[in-house]
């Protein structure tokens, strides 16, 4: 969960680019974002996050039985670059982010917004509205072009903060042997014990979820898969370019565009003037 990632790390990106739910989020699926190319000083703006996976798609809840989907998104935006707040958002935003609940990472970490969980199947398109800074009177702020650092995930992660393996993984053996026997307890989880060579006998405890994909008499190795990988999720992340474009800088280019037009006509005008000229002259 996106709360995770805030208790357990100061930035949700690592120095190598990383975006840390990755770190427990071990399947990668794709996330798509959208941001416009350009915005202008102290507007806002939408980045949409796209989570896509196949409709109706379940997968096993902590206690074995199939649920749908939740999704959960990280925005990393550019230094003054914010959630817009309330007051400035669009009859079309607030239809957009219905149900849907930004929280800042940390209290120092106001440019990076998290959301989720979220149930997936209703949002597997979260848009985020987003305020740029003004550099005309915050001059801690340029104009230029930024980068955005962007995280989707759809589905259960695999390692809980404890490093306990969720139930939502591969569990496999970890000594060489023969399956002994193969104990199923009540609430569904079960107890595979492998002989070793020697004589000893490991025990590897499976939790409910996952599929056995062994029996007793089946010789394996260690690292070997004991059951199948029942999870269907996955987090994907990238990163997308803005531009803050300075409103001087457009008018500035109209007034060249203006300009050059101008000059064309004028340059024709003469030309006709000389032709006139030298008709009469008859030269
Ligand atoms: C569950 C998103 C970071 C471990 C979830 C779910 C979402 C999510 C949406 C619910 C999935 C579902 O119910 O289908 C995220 C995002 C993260 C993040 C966006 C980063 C900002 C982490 C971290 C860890 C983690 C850092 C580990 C320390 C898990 C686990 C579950 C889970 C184990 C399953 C919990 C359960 O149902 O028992 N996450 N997560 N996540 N997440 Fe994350």
């Amino acid at each position: 969960y996106p709360f995770w990632a805030q208790q357990n790390y100061e930035s949700p990106r690592e120095a190598t680019g990383k975006i840390v739910c990755a770190n427990c989020h071990l399947a990668q699926m794709p996330t798509i974002a959208e941001v416009p190319q350009s915005v202008g000083a102290d507007s806002v703006f939408k980045a949409v996050v796209k989570i896509p996976y196949k409709n109706d798609l379940k997968e096993i809840g902590a206690d074995g039985s199939e649920v749908p989907l939740q999704v959960g998104a990280v925005v990393m935006l550019p230094d003054g670059f914010k959630l817009a707040p309330q007051e400035r958002w669009t009859e079309e935003i607030k239809k957009e982010t219905e149900g849907v609940y930004f929280t800042n990472y940390s209290e120092e970490k106001d440019n990076i917004i998290v959301v989720g969980p979220l149930p997936g199947d209703t949002n597997k398109e979260i848009v985020f509205p987003v305020l740029s800074p003004d550099p005309s009177t915050n001059k801690e702020y340029h104009y230029g072009k930024y980068s955005l650092h962007i995280g989707g995930n759809r589905g259960r992660g695999q390692v809980y903060p404890t490093g306990d393996k969720s139930n939502n993984v591969v569990f496999t053996s970890s000594s060489s042997g023969t399956i002994n026997s193969i104990e199923t307890i009540e609430d569904g989880s079960y107890k595979v014990n492998i002989e070793k060579e020697n004589g000893e006998i490991t025990t590897e405890a499976v939790p409910v979820g996952p599929q056995l994909i062994v029996k007793a008499q089946d010789k394996i190795n260690a690292g070997d898969p004991l059951t199948n990988d029942p999870n269907v999720g996955g987090f994907g992340q990238l990163d997308a370019e803005v531009v803050l474009q300075s409103p001087y800088r457009v008018i500035g280019l109209i007034a060249f565009f203006i300009g050059v037009g101008l000059t064309q006509i004028l340059l024709v005008l003469k030309k006709k003037q000389v032709e006139k000229v030298q008709a009469a002259e008859g030269i």
